[in-house]
């Protein structure tokens, strides 16, 4: 595992961004692995930033996102669907035909699961998957659990997950459930870029490059991985 420690997040994301960038210059088919969350925001502006300069184009770039919301459909404005729409795809020239995503409709998501690692591995297998971390470790939706999981499934999300993000929940409770990749999904993916910025991360930052690889901190399982680059800032990276 990289770990490299940066002066803060917009640092993190000019590299991060190059990375995603360069991979898709060499590779205009290239297939990448997109999280949601604070933590890519700004590496996705770089990314629009890029594009606009005329500097790389995504139009052959399949996408698969990492996680989604139960019972939010793609035109929910809480769902991760629309976060893309946003944050990236929107604003530049990706395929809608080759974003791939968990579906939170609840008719779908059980078929979504089922076929979800096929399609990754029909697709070649991921690229460049990029990760945030929870507070409690998890990456994707794979919370704390007694076991690391493989394919993609319906999680109970946990109460510190729940006390994260229910802030961005404005007129609407927050699901209780999601869909998720996972972690073999994950690891599957030939190169990780994991961001992690604040002081809130720090523990589980330590836990995750520091610890026993366990389920009880899913990102521990990172440590196998012959791939990783973690991107800090100096509060996240506080007790390595
Ligand atoms: P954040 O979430 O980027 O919003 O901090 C990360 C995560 O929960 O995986």
């Amino acid at each position: 595992m990289e770990v490299r420690i940066m002066e803060n997040a917009f640092e993190i994301s000019k590299e991060v961004s190059s990375i995603l960038i360069n991979k898709v210059k060499e590779n205009p088919h290239a297939v990448l692995g997109f999280a949601t969350g604070a933590s890519p925001v700004e590496t996705y502006k770089r990314m629009i930033e890029a594009f606009e300069k005329g500097e790389v184009s995504f139009k052959n770039v399949t996408t698969f996102n990492l996680d989604e919301y139960c019972g939010l459909t793609h035109e929910d404005e809480n769902s991760y669907y629309w976060f893309m729409k946003e944050n990236l795809f929107g604003k530049v020239d990706i395929d809608y035909e080759k974003v791939n995503f968990l579906s939170g409709d609840e008719a779908k998501s059980e078929k979504s699961c089922r076929e979800y690692s096929e399609k990754i591995s029909q697709a070649g297998g991921i690229d460049i998957q990029l990760l945030g971390i929870g507070t409690n470790g998890h990456i994707g939706f794979n919370e704390p659990a007694d076991s690391f999981s493989d394919g993609p499934f319906k999680v109970r999300l946990t109460s510190s997950t729940i006390s994260s993000n229910s802030k961005y929940f404005v007129n609407k409770k927050m699901p209780e459930y999601a869909l998720t990749m996972g972690i073999g999904d994950i690891m599957r993916a030939r190169r990780i870029v994991l961001i992690a910025t604040g002081e809130g991360k720090a523990d589980a930052v330590f836990k995750m490059i520091k610890g026993e690889v366990s389920p009880s901190c899913p990102a521990s399982v990172l440590q196998n991985h012959n791939d990783v680059i973690v991107y800090l800032d100096k509060e996240s990276a506080k007790l390595l």
